[in-house]
């Protein structure tokens, strides 16, 4: 109950607050005001990563049109493996960037992909390591926040795909993030680590001095036909959670499953799928909370 006091309570100043401000090295050189999205869950394999690349895909098309980053802070690199078929390797790492001595740009480490709209970060295994050697930093909390400064001037979205722990890690895209975005498959356990996230949420935000925001909290491989436990777990995330939750949910179909196998968006691979017609719907309904909407968005470019 804490968590869903304090959560609400950030909610009513609105969102993305804290921008942060130019550390020594790092300069703003371009015109956009990106925001920063942190998806992120407890659990593993509740469709973060899934949802990471086919939202940003779906913000990069039309009628978004979006300049989308995504940046994959976790060590399992499933990012790239997702959308092989359109990212490309690069020079630096976000080991480079997040263990430098010095201040550094993300925008070092960003690739355009073969997708319109769309760079990434590499995919780095050395990760793992990088998670461990941060504990001995001073301000290793920041480090993400400082170097993404010119990254927000030069995308509308950036989105942070996380690894399933709160370890440095997390800790470093949640205090880059202005808002997370939770998925939540309809189990018990993913449930539960809805609260845990919160409660780290609002830790970050009083410990660490940052407005953080919950974007919402997304249901996910949601399977009709397995109505008794759906039914409880829904009943039990609207009581606990009610408008943060989102209007959207992504319905279990294998053809999201298929396409990740195959390296390709849902939007590359069957794009009439009733996967892609969701996340379709959680971008609209994002850009809307995000005050994003595709018609202004096009008319302030
Ligand atoms: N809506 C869905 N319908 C069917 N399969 C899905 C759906 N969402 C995700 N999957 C599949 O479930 C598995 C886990 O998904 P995903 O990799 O997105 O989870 P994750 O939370 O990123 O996992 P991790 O915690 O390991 O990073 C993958 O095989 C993916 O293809
Ligand atoms: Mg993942």
């Amino acid at each position: 109950m804490a968590a869903k006091r304090g959560v609400r309570g950030l909610l009513r100043g609105g969102f993305g607050r804290n921008r942060p401000s130019e550390p020594q090295g790092v300069r703003a050189t371009g015109r956009l005001n990106g925001r920063v999205i942190a998806v992120a869950a407890q659990k593993g394999g509740v469709g973060k990563t899934t949802t990471t690349v086919n939202l940003a895909c779906a913000l990069a098309r039309a009628p978004h049109d979006l300049k989308v980053l995504l940046v994959d802070i976790d060590p399992q690199g499933h990012v790239a493996s997702s959308l092989r078929d359109s990212v490309k390797p690069g020079r630096v790492s976000l080991t480079d960037i997040l263990l430098a001595d010095r201040p550094r740009d993300l925008m070092e480490a960003v690739v355009p992909s073969a997708i319109e709209n769309l760079s990434t970060t590499p995919p780095d295994k050395q990760l793992n390591e990088t998670d461990a050697l941060l504990a001995s930093r001073v301000g290793r909390e920041y480090i993400l926040q400082s170097a993404m400064v010119n990254a927000r001037s030069h995308f509308d979205v950036i989105l942070v795909d996380c690894p399933p722990n709160l370890g440095n890690l997390t800790l470093n895209a949640l205090v880059a993030a202005d808002e997370v975005l939770v998925p939540c498959d309809m189990s018990i356990l993913a449930f539960e680590g809805v609260a845990d996230l919160l409660a780290t949420i609002e830790t970050v935000n009083v410990r660490l001095r940052q407005q953080l925001d919950v974007l919402g909290i997304l249901r996910t491989r949601v399977d009709r036909r397995t109505t008794q436990i759906n039914e409880a777990i829904e009943q039990a995330l609207e009581f606990n959670y009610g408008d943060l939750l989102l209007d959207t949910e992504i319905p279990i179909n294998s053809a999201l499953a298929k396409a990740q196998a195959a390296g390709l968006s849902i939007f590359q691979y069957q794009p009439r799928a009733r996967g892609a017609r969701a996340y379709s719907a959680l971008a609209a309904e994002a850009a809307e909370r995000l005050g994003l909407s595709a018609a202004p968005a096009v008319a302030n470019r």
